[in-house]
């Protein structure tokens, strides 16, 4: 059963921890948090001061989304703030491979991301060390964009794989997703979908509803 990891990168961040409440009653279990550092894509987010301060109030999986350049120089700090997964950009990594070695030894579920312009074959390599891949269906760096369909044939090229290989990597989709294209997507066999306009732009738990209605009636 595929399921939704709303971004907080759209919550309002006045009201952050009741809202990070009110889509835990909703059902959510992951919750996507978009760290940026203003190098690797143009915008500055947010970090660990936030994470850890959230995490004292909140049991749901963080699946760390981390859009920094070299992340391996702060995977011990996201560590300790509280990450449960940890996602890295193969653009972003100059040795990958240790990268994700070094987020397993810390005991944080490693994830690989790439972009929409790197292919899939460009992680191929590293597809047996990491516990989920993403597929970014935008440009890193915002939210609110237009979903790009091309990221589903890597979706479904990444689904081939795994049973190929026998491995058993979670495969996410991150950006652009709402009622629309949520079924074609969970089709293509994406497992984990991220949403953030399409979660907090409104009433949260109707839209969290209404994703799931949707990913249901299309299956
Ligand atoms: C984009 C982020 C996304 C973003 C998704 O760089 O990685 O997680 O918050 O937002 P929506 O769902 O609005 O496209
Ligand atoms: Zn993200």
């Amino acid at each position: 059963m595929s399921e939704i990891a709303p971004s907080i990168l759209a919550a309002d961040f006045n009201r952050l921890g009741e809202q990070i409440k009110e889509v835990s009653l909703a059902g959510i279990k992951i919750l996507h948090i978009d760290v940026m550092d203003g190098m690797f894509v143009p915008s500055i987010s947010f970090g660990m001061p936030l994470i850890e301060s959230i995490r004292k109030e909140s049991n749901l999986f963080f699946d760390v989304h981390l859009m920094i350049k070299e992340p391996c120089r702060y995977l011990n700090e996201f560590a300790k703030a509280g990450a449960d997964g940890i996602t890295v950009h193969k653009e972003a990594c100059s040795d990958l491979r240790k990268t994700l070695s070094s987020i397993k030894e810390l005991g944080i579920s490693p994830s690989v991301s790439i972009n929409p312009e790197t292919s899939v074959d460009a992680i191929k390599d590293v597809l047996d060390m990491v516990d989920m891949v993403l597929v970014m269906s935008v440009s890193p760096g915002s939210g609110g964009q237009p979903f790009s369909p091309a990221a589903l044939n890597k979706v479904k090229k990444l689904d081939i794989i795994r049973k190929q290989r026998k491995l058993d990597y979670k495969i996410e989709i991150d950006g652009g997703v709402n009622k629309e294209n949520i079924g074609s997507i969970v089709k293509s066999g994406a497992d984990i979908l991220v949403s953030g306009t399409g979660v907090f732009n409104g009433i949260i738990s109707e839209n969290i509803h209404s994703l799931n209605k949707s990913m249901e009636i299309n299956l």
